[in-house]
């Protein structure tokens, strides 16, 4: 909890007068997780938006589903899904939603700076009454709580925490290009030896897809280069987006790019990980949602699939959490009550938690329940400095990620130098 002062330091900036959780000291106190069901009576339905459309993240939301059908078996589920990894579909259809009062019953949205902009747009209630309803202001760490609540407002329930700065890899391609799948490497310099033997093999050294998993991985670069109070500073102001560390950096970011698939524009993040599953690529950076899709494929860690944080990252947790929200005009509010409760409640948060990769918000989960990849997050979760992911929502608003997006893409498809990108990140974020 300590360690996560720092995402809610940079939170803070936008939060503004964020109120200490003291609040959270006074809860109702484990309410059981079938004490409010069947809120609203007589039925009705629920419309939750979220963008696990598919593969590993669908089975993550039917879990969650199966559990929400068993506590509410009045209310109707319905999936407002929308294809498209980290939102990159559904953000801009549920703002065109959101302005034609046309919300979802409940949507997705990550905690920090992304849920501070439906908050600050008046889209979304302030939830605080369900937490005491539900007795569920003392499960979660406080600085996460922090992350969702304005002016003493509580206005989102967490249903998961997710890590940005992860390498997948396949073991077999590391072994036949003579790397030692055991190797470590201490940063992003240090691993370009073993992407050139890959490639000297013909393998694709580092597999990417789209504009946000590019983002993704740019800002594990910069976890890397600039260590974690360098990059907490690029969110707060103390670290010089024009400086010559971020030069560095970007440098790093474009020579791993030299190192990825001719194909990446057009794939999302599942098609990029499946090279490793299928052992056409090496390794793929990608947030610990990757996990379930090995998983999924019946893959074995340690045998068909190896991990590791990002070289340079280790002890760094790059965090991210998806939260549900209740807007403004919902018309199911006690549908979404009743979604709220289930993804609030400790047999939702394990069975969500254990399909999707991710660990649960809750504090009181058991990480037995939990796969050997997620009981090592729930560790550095425990004692890792923990700095907000930019690709996730958690570090900047969505206007700012989208100038970034927009900056990277141009880069990446070689419409800009590095230093046309340089000052386009700078002025994307401090405008
Ligand atoms: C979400 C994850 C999701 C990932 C890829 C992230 O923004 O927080 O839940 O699995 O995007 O779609």
């Amino acid at each position: 909890m300590r360690r996560m002062a720092a995402v809610a330091a940079v939170a803070a900036v936008t939060l503004g007068a964020a109120v200490t959780l003291g609040l959270a000291a006074c809860g109702g106190g484990g309410g059981s997780p079938t004490s409010t069901s069947k809120s609203g009576g007589g039925g009705g339905e629920v419309e939750v938006f979220t963008w696990w459309a598919a593969g590993s993240e669908k089975l993550g939301l039917d879990a969650l589903v199966g559990v929400f059908n068993k506590q509410h078996p009045d209310i109707k589920f319905v999936n407002g899904a929308v294809a498209g990894g980290a939102g990159s579909a559904a953000k801009d259809l549920l703002q065109s939603r959101l302005q034609a009062n046309d919300p979802p019953d409940t949507f997705q949205a990550h905690a920090g700076k992304e849920l501070t902009d439906y908050i600050d747009a008046g889209q979304i209630e302030d939830v605080s009454a369900l937490y005491d309803k539900f007795g569920i202001r003392d499960v979660f760490p406080a600085d996460l709580l922090k992350l969702l609540t304005v002016d003493g407002k509580i206005y989102s329930v967490p249903s998961n925490i997710h890590r940005s700065n992860m390498v997948w890899a396949n073991p077999s391609v590391l072994t036949a290009a003579g790397l030692d799948p055991k190797a470590t490497y201490d940063s992003i310099e240090a691993w370009f030896p073993a992407l050139d033997k890959v490639k000297a093999k013909g393998k694709t050294p580092l597999s990417v897809a789209t504009t946000w998993t590019q983002v993704n991985l740019l800002e594990t670069v910069l976890m890397s280069d600039l260590g974690a109070d360098g990059y907490i500073g690029l969110w707060d102001g103390s670290t010089d987006w024009k400086g010559a560390e971020v030069t560095k950096a970007l440098g790093d970011f474009k020579k791993l790019m030299s190192y990825t698939n001719k194909d990446r524009d057009g794939l999302d993040w599942p098609e990029a990980t499946q090279q490793v599953i299928d052992g056409k690529a090496a390794f793929n950076v990608m947030g610990d949602w990757a996990v379930a899709a090995f998983e999924e494929q019946k893959k074995v860690a340690g045998k068909d699939f190896i991990y590791f944080p990002v070289p340079g990252t280790d002890g760094t947790f790059g965090f991210l959490a998806d939260s549900f929200t209740l807007p403004v005009g919902a018309p199911h509010p006690d549908g979404a009550k009743a979604w709220l409760q289930t993804v609030s409640s400790l047999e939702g948060q394990t069975a969500f938690n254990k399909a999707k990769g991710s660990i649960p918000a809750r504090t009181d989960a058991k990480p037995s329940d939990f796969s050997e990849y997620q009981q090592t997050a729930i560790k550095s979760f425990g004692q890792d400095t923990i700095v907000p992911s930019l690709a996730h929502g958690a570090a900047t608003p969505t206007s700012v990620l989208n100038a970034i997006a927009d900056a990277t893409s141009k880069f990446t498809t070689g419409a800009s130098d590095l230093k046309t990108y340089q000052s386009e990140l700078a002025a994307a974020v401090a405008p």
